[in-house]
């Protein structure tokens, strides 16, 4: 196949940014054709180029009703730029009315990084959730814990490692009999915090975004594929509108109605599926067809945007029945910024990012000296013009400093009509990166006193 090549590793250092054949390969969906009340910078540059379901959130969203946001970080170093993108997006979530829940990964950091769980705690409060507070997260809205501290994620991972096995770990992740099993844990993992958020004692069944960068999609997939599985029933397109399928496994076999025997006890079976319809005309249909025989039920006048309606009203009956009832998660992709020297961005080698706690003459040193876009003299620079696409300077004030898209735009053909140089880029981008940094900086002082709240 053509898309071979492009490939996703979540602990990788090297990273595709082919990212319209990322989208092919994968199925996900572009943003492109997604209109947003009130995009964010990310949104409206494209940094955040897909999604999975995200159109449950938006609807959610429409009618007020409650979804939640759910992300992770791992505890390894020092929180740099690249780590802000997606704190930038949890807040947008926040302020559209998600609530936040931010897992800190100690135990994959413990597993893969060999981070103690000790550290991994300094690490996450004094460098990540100072700077969520002084990125202004709202306390009384985000809950951040720990995954050696939250029994009931490491509880679901194993419940959900039953649904899948050491193939389908080695077609997602690349995995070989050489694998540590560390990094058959981690996703297991990752998958319980994915789905806790909706456990009844965690704010309930609602949908839940989880915005990170695309070389966590592989985790997405995973954890999707096993909730899919646990589910008692399924919807799916039909010739005439939705169709609901029941899916009779070991563990319901009884309560569908499926005696040991393998014998169908009609009575219970046909409760089963007067429950289903019940729970479908709550939603306002009238023309359900029920068909126990064929262990379907058919909604013709519905439509693919009421799949996920009918699908959380079937997931809540599916709890009542003594389901999980676990819904797949949605999730949103953002791009990554180029590092300042060209290479990937990376907390173990200092040149590549900035670091929100990085002082001004240090910003200043690496921007000055990051990979620029710009001709290697002022007399081709004027005739051939700049490449904004690969110059730091212009990339960095896109993603992080700078709010006007009208300025971005002028400085963009400014750059490649040769009229802006590219040490006025990087001038332009040093005092915006320094603004910014001091803003930061006064910030995490003004917040310390709440960076406690986050973990309650
Ligand atoms: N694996 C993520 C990382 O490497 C951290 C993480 C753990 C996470 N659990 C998560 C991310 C849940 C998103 C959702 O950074």
């Amino acid at each position: 196949m053509m898309n071979d090549d492009v490939t996703i590793d979540p602990w990788g250092s090297s990273q595709s940014t082919d990212y319209s054949r990322i989208i092919e390969k994968f199925g996900l969906s572009s943003m492109e054709g997604v209109t947003l009340d009130s995009p964010s910078r990310l949104h409206r540059r494209g940094v955040v180029f897909a999604h999975r379901d995200f159109d449950l959130i938006l609807e959610a969203k429409r009618l007020g009703s409650p979804f939640g946001v759910l992300t992770g970080l791992m505890p390894s170093g020092k929180m740099h730029l690249g780590h802000s993108m997606v704190i930038d997006q949890v807040k947008w979530f926040q302020e559209q009315g998600g609530d936040v829940t931010i897992a800190v990964a100690d135990l994959e950091s413990t597993a893969t990084r060999g981070i103690s769980l000790e550290e991994g705690r300094r690490i996450a409060s004094e460098e990540y959730v100072a700077n969520y507070a002084a990125l202004g997260l709202d306390p009384d809205k985000t809950t951040v814990y720990f995954q050696s501290q939250r029994n009931v994620v490491q509880k679901l991972g194993f419940q959900l490692g039953k649904r899948t096995n050491l193939s389908e770990l080695e077609a997602i992740y690349g995995f070989d009999g050489s694998t540590n099993l560390a990094h058959v844990q981690a996703p297991l993992v990752q998958a319980g915090d994915i789905l806790h958020p909706q456990l009844d004692e965690y704010g309930g069944l609602r949908p839940i975004v989880v915005p990170v960068g695309i070389d966590q999609d592989p985790h997405l997939r995973l954890t999707r594929g096993l909730a899919a599985k646990t589910n008692w029933f399924n919807v799916s397109d039909a010739k005439m509108g939705l169709q609901v399928g029941v899916s009779v496994q070991d563990d319901n076999a009884s309560v569908m109605g499926v005696e040991p025997s393998g014998r169908v006890n009609k009575d219970v079976q046909k409760q089963v599926f007067s429950r289903i319809v019940n729970a479908i005309s709550g939603l306002g249909y009238s023309d359900i067809m029920s068909n126990p025989k064929h262990g379907t039920v058919n909604i013709p006048s519905a439509t693919a945007k009421d799949k996920g309606a009918i699908r959380i009203a079937l997931l809540a009956l599916e709890r009542e029945m003594g389901g999980m009832g676990l819904l797949a998660p949605s999730s949103t992709y953002h791009r990554f910024a180029v590092g300042m020297t060209g290479d990937k961005m990376s907390s173990s080698k200092p040149k590549t990012t900035l670091f929100l706690g990085d002082d001004v003459a240090t910003a200043e040193k690496k921007i000055k000296k990051s990979f620029s876009g710009g001709q290697a003299t002022v007399e081709e620079h004027r005739r051939l013009g700049g490449d904004p696409d690969k110059d730091v300077a212009y990339q960095y004030m896109m993603y992080f400093f700078e709010e006007d898209d009208s300025f971005l735009e002028e400085i963009n053909q400014g750059y490649r009509a040769g009229k802006i140089l590219a040490g006025e880029m990087k001038q332009m981008c040093i005092e915006r990166a320094t603004e910014w940094l001091t803003n930061l900086s006064e910030k995490r002082d003004e917040t310390s006193h709440l960076v406690e709240k986050f973990f309650e």
